[in-house]
């Protein structure tokens, strides 16, 4: 059996890397084999290159060079070059991850040429179509045969809108096989010494949601609130391509607010394993906050995935600047909720799921 792995976006690296070495565990004992598909949606060094080195990933096999765009220019040119690869060879299986906008192109893309899909991080669900991911998840889910399931809110999710049970694969969530594979690999970017850094005594954000960093009054305002409800502490602030560009717009500066590159993935996560809170408008963040115990503030009205709140260390807060007082308050002067890890949160999912694709009669005969 053959599989496209896809991955194109930051989160979807951490996402496939070990589906990629549960793969290779079983490759002698099996006949599957795997393509890795980058689509290039994220390209600069530490966007991408940077996690292909850090989490191991092999090289990929195929990029297809898609770059920046509108959200139809991207999608579409993921398209039209995945499309050109799937006519060249025949493949058995399309897996996709997450929600970007690459996870919907090849999904649409292997359906219409009758391959089956996979969707790893099936079935959750914000209820919010203003945002560009929800509409890959309804799409993608819409035209999955294999459903692969991080909580029970996807699983019912799914059930709801009619799909098969037996298609619907809870499995956990390997984002956190990443984190717990490479958690004692983490390591002090540059900044922690630079501005002697402590332990608890730093807050650490990012934000990179159109619907928070595109318009320039919204962002300033957020970051006022935070920095000024913040009694002090720095503020480490690594900084997505899109928000540093509004941000050099609207010329923001604050003495607590310390900016910096985007950073790898194991220097991030040690920023995230010490520091007192994250602020954040990531979903894949809250699931690993969740995990490390650290407490988390959402910069988001609503969240696809619920557990992260109501058994995790997360708190939807928004962006209304009072709200965002309050959330500091209660970090500050409170203790804050402790959490526990949701169901299947081990570090196996990926095994599961790769053992879930070798035992479904139809793509092993
Ligand atoms: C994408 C995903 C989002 C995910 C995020 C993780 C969609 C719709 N959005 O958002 O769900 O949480 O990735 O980071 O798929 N850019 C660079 N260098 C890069 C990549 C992007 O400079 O390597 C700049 C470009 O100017 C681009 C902008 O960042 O226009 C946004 O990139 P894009 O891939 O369109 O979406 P993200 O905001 O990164």
């Amino acid at each position: 059996m053959v599989i496209d792995l896809i991955a194109g976006a930051r989160p979807n690296f951490i996402k496939i890397a070990p589906i990629i070495n549960a793969i290779k565990k079983r490759k002698f004992l099996s006949n599957l084999s795997y393509r890795l598909i980058h689509t290039g949606q994220h390209y600069d060094n530490n966007m991408s290159e940077s996690f292909f080195n850090q989490l191991n990933i092999p090289k990929p096999d195929y990029n297809l060079k898609s770059g920046s765009g509108s959200q139809a220019e991207q999608t579409a040119k993921i398209m039209i070059e995945y499309e050109k690869l799937l006519s060249k060879n025949k493949i058995d299986l399309c897996l996709v991850v997450g929600d970007v906008n690459s996870t919907m192109a090849c999904a649409i893309v292997a359906k219409k040429l009758n391959i089956k899909v996979a969707h790893v991080e099936a079935g959750i669900r914000s209820n919010d179509l203003s945002m560009p991911e929800e509409i890959n998840r309804m799409v993608t889910d819409s035209i999955t045969d294999y459903f692969f399931t991080t909580s029970d809110f996807a699983n019912d999710n799914l059930k709801k809108s009619g799909i098969n049970p037996s298609n619907i694969f809870f499995v956990g969530n390997t984002m956190i096989d990443t984190l717990i594979l490479h958690r004692k690999n983490f390591y002090p970017p540059k900044v922690w010494k630079e501005k002697s850094l402590l332990k608890d005594k730093y807050l650490l954000i990012t934000m990179h949601r159109p619907s928070n960093v595109d318009l320039q009054n919204k962002l300033r305002d957020t970051l006022t609130a935070i920095c000024k409800y913040s009694r002090k502490m720095p503020i480490i602030f690594p900084t997505h391509p899109r928000t540093k560009i509004i941000l050099e717009q609207i010329g923001i500066s604050f003495p607590n607010l310390i900016l910096t590159p985007p950073l790898s993935y194991l220097e991030f996560n040690y920023l995230v394993m010490n520091s007192k809170a994250v602020i954040t408008d990531s979903g894949g963040i809250s699931e690993e906050t969740t995990v490390l115990g650290i407490p988390c503030l959402t910069l988001r009205d609503n969240t696809e995935r619920p557990e992260t709140v109501d058994i995790g260390t997360n708190l939807l807060v928004g962006t209304n600047p009072k709200k965002i007082k309050q959330a500091l308050d209660i970090l500050f002067d409170l203790e804050w909720k402790k959490g526990v890890i949701p169901n299947m949160w081990d570090g196996k999912t990926s095994e599961r799921i790769v053992n879930h694709i070798l035992s479904i009669p139809e793509l092993n005969t």
